[in-house]
């Protein structure tokens, strides 16, 4: 349901998320401190495991003349980010969430941005008139681990239902599916959407070459992205899918966790009913 004839292309959504990462702090300043060491022990084990891959299948110059052409173009298209989201973040969350007792997280992936309209606690995801879709009505609350309610934020963004995302996609008001919903000291939300669709990451750049040329496939199950945060807990990064996804199984991005799939409940009148919350962990000292 595009309102324009331009296509998503890779380069457009790579250098918009490129852009996007590069807008917010820098990301240098939280690592100012790190010791030498710690650089230098990094480095060099990731050297030593491309070091060690090339000596056991024995690469071949021309392989890594690919490599390095390859490598060249993931910049030149703008998709680090893409590239770094799909095959590495989920192993960053992993570790930096396995101590949390609350609800389980995801990664973000490229296509968050702040600041997105602010509604209340109780309201619509903005959205174009007529937006495609099944039609989303949302329940849950945030609270605490121990269950107290919890005044916080749900920041909620997805994509359509052609799996393209405003503001990475062309012809897709600014803020269309991205929004901002604040709760009362009952922790209490209501939020009407719409059911993305299935979404493939850009296969017409370098991602798209490594997948076809791997014989991978580029999908992501359905998912509605999520920020949660409330004062002193920690804010929780997740996406949440839909039962009987075909790629919940096999996520390019290896994101879906158990935890994470909804129970839509049909209504007679062809929406979906969703019943589902937050439990945030305390912020550490
Ligand atoms: C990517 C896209 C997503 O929507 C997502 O959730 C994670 C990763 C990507 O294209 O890299
Ligand atoms: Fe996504």
């Amino acid at each position: 349901m595009s309102t324009t004839d331009e296509t998503a292309t890779a380069a457009a959504s790579g250098a918009a998320a490129t852009e996007r990462f590069h807008h917010d702090k820098s990301p240098y300043d939280a690592v100012r401190d790190t010791p030498k060491e710690r650089v230098d022990l990094l480095a060099r084990e990731v050297l030593s495991a491309i070091h060690d891959t090339i000596r056991r299948h024995q690469v071949t110059y021309d392989e890594y003349n690919a490599l390095k052409a390859w490598l060249i173009q993931v910049g030149e298209d703008g998709e680090w980010p893409l590239f770094l989201d799909v095959w590495v973040e989920h192993v960053v969350e992993d570790v930096a969430t396995a101590d949390r007792q609350g609800s389980k997280g995801s990664i973000e992936g490229p296509y968050y941005v702040p600041n997105a309209p602010e509604r209340g606690a109780d309201a619509d995801l903005p959205m174009r008139d007529g937006e495609a879709g099944t039609p989303l009505l949302w329940e849950g609350s945030i609270t605490s681990v121990d269950g107290t309610p919890l005044a916080g934020t749900v920041e909620l963004w997805h994509a359509d239902a052609d799996g393209y995302y405003s503001q990475f996609a062309p012809g897709i008001p600014e803020w269309n599916l991205r929004g901002s919903f604040t709760t009362g000291p009952d922790g209490k939300f209501r939020i009407r959407t719409i059911q993305p669709a299935p979404y493939q990451i850009p296969t017409d750049g370098a991602c798209g070459k490594l997948i076809a040329a791997a014989g991978w496939h580029a999908w992501r199950p359905a998912h509605l992205h999520v920020k949660v945060s409330a004062p002193g807990h920690q804010e929780l990064i997740a996406q949440l899918y839909f039962p009987g996804d075909p790629h919940n199984d096999d996520d390019i991005a290896n994101a879906v966790k158990p935890e994470l799939i909804l129970a839509p409940v049909g209504q007679d009148d062809g929406s979906a009913r969703i019943d589902y919350g937050f439990a945030l962990d305390r912020q550490e000292d």
